[in-house]
């Protein structure tokens, strides 16, 4: 159990940068999330940190000592992949014990090790199995267990569940945060599946082209995006394009204007998640603002309902709804009022300063 430190870590293939200056700080026992769309450097990251890819530069450190320049097997960090890679001619006990050979790690301690393991992971009974004779998600569990067997400082996982159905991926991704929890594992998972992400991380790193463009908690990131990359990747939003004329007054392409708190001027985008937005037969009290719209689209998602009003040829907007017996809810070509606080919207300057992210508390934002 250790505290992670990655400082400008940087990987260069060539010209092009896998990750760029990629600073973190992982807490002891702490659960971090490096979420982002393929490509966008979260395995090169990972794989830096467990010692399989040499940085171009920068520093990672392990409980407070440099390991930069250790080769993988000194480091003590435990990796699990998507493709769980046992051997299949090993059972599900040797498997487990491969690296504790290797490491001449006494034959009775390995095997009191690999028991220990084993029951953590609930395949206590199924030792003596040959990996075909498991299910997808038991050998994912033969994966970890061959991580944890090592006792590592910090475990990794890539992608761990995506190789599983629907249904197992849910049961395993609580297994895997209630055995980090107990073990009190500090962690890093990568993964591109947003909702895996939030059901399991303590904090989040969303990354893009290499670079960190956001840490946050869950909340951080869904209230307070640092920029409309991070807006359109964690949760929903509807994006207006258009100029913040006033940090109080953003005009849209399609020429509404719309009261916001912002900072600053310029070219800009909002971005409204559709939860904030009210849709009503007549234009809505209470909201500073209000507009008339066309419904275009209508979506069903059982207990919620997505519909896109039209506020202009250029500006849609989404807002969800909770399907109540007693609530409004409009049909495609129904003539509509839309309604936000100005608090609400997030303000996104093309400049790629944030708008005024540090003026908008949550707390306004929610009312
Ligand atoms: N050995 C390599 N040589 C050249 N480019 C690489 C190598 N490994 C990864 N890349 C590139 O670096 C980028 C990041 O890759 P990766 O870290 O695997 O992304 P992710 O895990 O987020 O999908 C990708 O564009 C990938 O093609
Ligand atoms: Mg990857």
């Amino acid at each position: 159990m250790a505290r992670l430190q990655l400082d400008q870590l940087s990987k260069r293939y060539g010209e092009f940068y896998a990750a760029r200056d990629v600073t973190l700080d992982v807490a002891d026992g702490e659960f971090l999330v490096l979420l982002g769309p393929s490509g966008c450097g979260k395995t090169t990251t990972l794989r830096m940190i467990a010692g399989f890819v040499e940085p171009t530069a920068g520093t990672v450190r392990l409980g407070g000592v440099d390991v930069t320049r250790l080769p993988a097997w000194k480091r003590n960090t435990g990796l699990v992949f998507q493709n769980y890679a046992l051997f299949p001619h090993l059972t599900v006990a040797q498997n487990v014990a491969f690296g504790l050979e290797m490491r001449k790690v006494p034959q009775s301690e390995a095997k009191r090790r690999v028991a220990e393991v084993l029951d953590l992971v609930r395949l206590g009974h199924l030792g003596d199995r040959l990996p075909r004779q498991l299910s997808g998600g038991q050998q994912q569990r033969v994966a970890l267990a061959r991580a944890l067997v090592f006792r590592p400082d910090v475990l990794l996982l890539d992608e761990p569940l995506s190789n599983l159905d629907a249904k197992l991926r849910q049961e395993v991704r609580v297994e895997i945060r209630k055995l980090q929890q107990s073990l009190r594992l500090t962690t890093v998972m990568v993964t591109h599946d947003q909702e895996e992400a939030l059901t399991m991380a303590d904090r989040l790193v969303v990354m893009n082209e290499g670079a960190v463009r956001q840490v946050g908690t869950q909340r951080d990131l869904y209230e307070r995006p640092a920029d409309r990359f991070v807006a359109g990747f964690v949760g929903r939003s509807s994006f207006l394009s258009g100029m913040l004329e006033t940090p109080e007054r953003f005009r849209s392409r399609g020429g509404i204007a719309v009261a916001c708190r912002a900072a600053g001027t310029g070219p800009a985008t909002l971005s409204l998640r559709p939860e904030r937005v009210v849709v009503s037969p007549a234009p809505p009290a209470g909201v500073e603002n209000a507009f008339p719209g066309e419904v275009e689209f209508v979506s069903y998602l059982g207990g919620l309902i997505d519909v896109h009003v039209r506020l202009s040829p250029d500006d849609l907007v989404i807002a969800q709804i909770a399907n109540r017996e007693s609530g409004f809810v409009p049909g495609v070509g129904d003539k509509v009022h839309v309604g936000w606080s100005a608090g609400s919207a997030s303000v996104f300057l093309e400049s790629g300063e944030s708008a005024g992210a540090d003026e908008v508390q949550p707390a306004e934002a929610a009312d």
